[in-house]
């Protein structure tokens, strides 16, 4: 079984094509970067009708298989922007067909757990999953896995390129605020963790009232970082305990930190718990998450028929059955 995956919730564009074993056989990708602003959901499914052709041939020239070896085509079915989405669907439905292939439609964040396990060999991990817009901590429990907790508001990633949008720094902003950062000492900033879930938006305004009112850049991106990803890490922290696992995993592209890294690896340390992260261009979106996602499902699901391939704006993590992820039974 060679199945072919397309990815499109957000800004990103990306296609990948995974064999039955886990072997990405090739993956390419194309980021939508606006020249200001955020990202307009209609130009992001733009971005999409653009390159989706483009990296589909891409993806079958680098992988020297031809079209008509694939045996499966998926594609992220949400949760992200609707017109995005519909438009990575109706990409997917037009190949599936004209190659009369089966179609699944997956969930997008279930598949960066997914490939995070296939890349890094994790079997029950903790994972943290932090990106420009979704922010969750999940784990497996009684057959899908579980939300332990989530931000109330906005995404880290999403909080951190807005500020920098608003400070007159470019996109994406994570990056820039990591470098300035490190020259920057701690002021105080809101820390926001409620019960199980945390909260972005108090800090967010707080930052930038700080800005406004002169701090320095330094100080204020060094506060930010440390008061975010310290309250991402005490809810994984808190996870880890509730769930007795002993596996951490950080993925999604605010995975590339190396301040949250580094945080999260002195907590995993102190509960003698190993942690993982996956290889930078499997933590972001990409197009091979989506492929090995239908390869899983096909095994143990029934393919969809092209009238069951609505997108799902707002496709809940534990939503999802994972008949294959079952540990010890359970
Ligand atoms: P999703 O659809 O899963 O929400 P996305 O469209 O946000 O994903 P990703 O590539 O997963 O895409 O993540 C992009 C985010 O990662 C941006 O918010 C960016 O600022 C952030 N990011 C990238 N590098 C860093 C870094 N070094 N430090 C902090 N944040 C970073
Ligand atoms: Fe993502």
């Amino acid at each position: 079984m060679i199945c072919l995956g397309i990815e499109g919730t957000a800004e990103k564009t990306g296609v990948g094509i995974v064999d039955n074993e886990g072997k990405i056989l090739a993956m390419a990708g194309n980021p939508l970067i606006p020249e200001k602003g955020g990202i307009h959901p209609r130009e992001a499914a733009e971005h999409h009708s653009y390159w989706i052709p483009k990296l589909i041939k891409e993806v079958i020239n680098d992988s020297g298989i031809k079209l008509n070896e694939i045996d499966l085509i998926s594609f992220s079915r949400g949760p992200g922007l609707g017109p995005a989405l519909r438009t990575v669907a109706t990409a997917s439905r037009a190949l599936a067909l004209s190659l009369n292939i089966p179609i699944i439609g997956v969930n997008h964040c279930v598949s960066h757990v997914e490939i995070g396990k296939l890349d890094t060999g994790a079997i029950d991990p903790v994972t943290l999953y932090v990106s420009g817009g979704n922010s969750q901590i999940i784990a497996y429990e009684s057959g899908k896995y579980r939300i332990f907790g989530e931000t109330l508001d906005i995404a880290i990633g999403n909080c951190l390129d807005h500020f920098a949008r608003e400070c007159g720094l470019s996109h994406p902003g994570g990056p820039i605020i990591e470098k300035l950062a490190r020259k920057g000492n701690y002021i105080d900033l809101p820390y926001s963790v409620k019960g199980m879930d945390f909260s972005f938006s108090g800090l967010f305004s707080a930052a930038i009232r700080g800005f406004k009112a002169g701090l320095s850049i330094e100080d204020i991106c060094f506060s930010l970082q440390e008061t975010a990803f310290s309250s991402l890490v005490e809810v994984c922290e808190r996870t880890l305990s509730h769930t007795n696992k002993t596996e951490i995993m950080l993925c999604g592209g605010v995975a590339a930190n190396s301040r949250l890294r580094e945080m999260l690896a002195i907590m995993a340390q102190e509960h003698y718990s190993e942690f993982f992260i996956p290889k930078i261009s499997l933590c972001g979106d990409n197009g091979a998450m989506i492929a090995w996602m239908g390869i899983l499902t096909s095994k143990y699901f029934s393919a969809d028929t092209i009238e069951n391939t609505n997108v799902i704006q707002k496709y809940r993590t534990d939503e999802v059955e994972v008949p294959w992820a079952k540990i010890n039974n359970k």
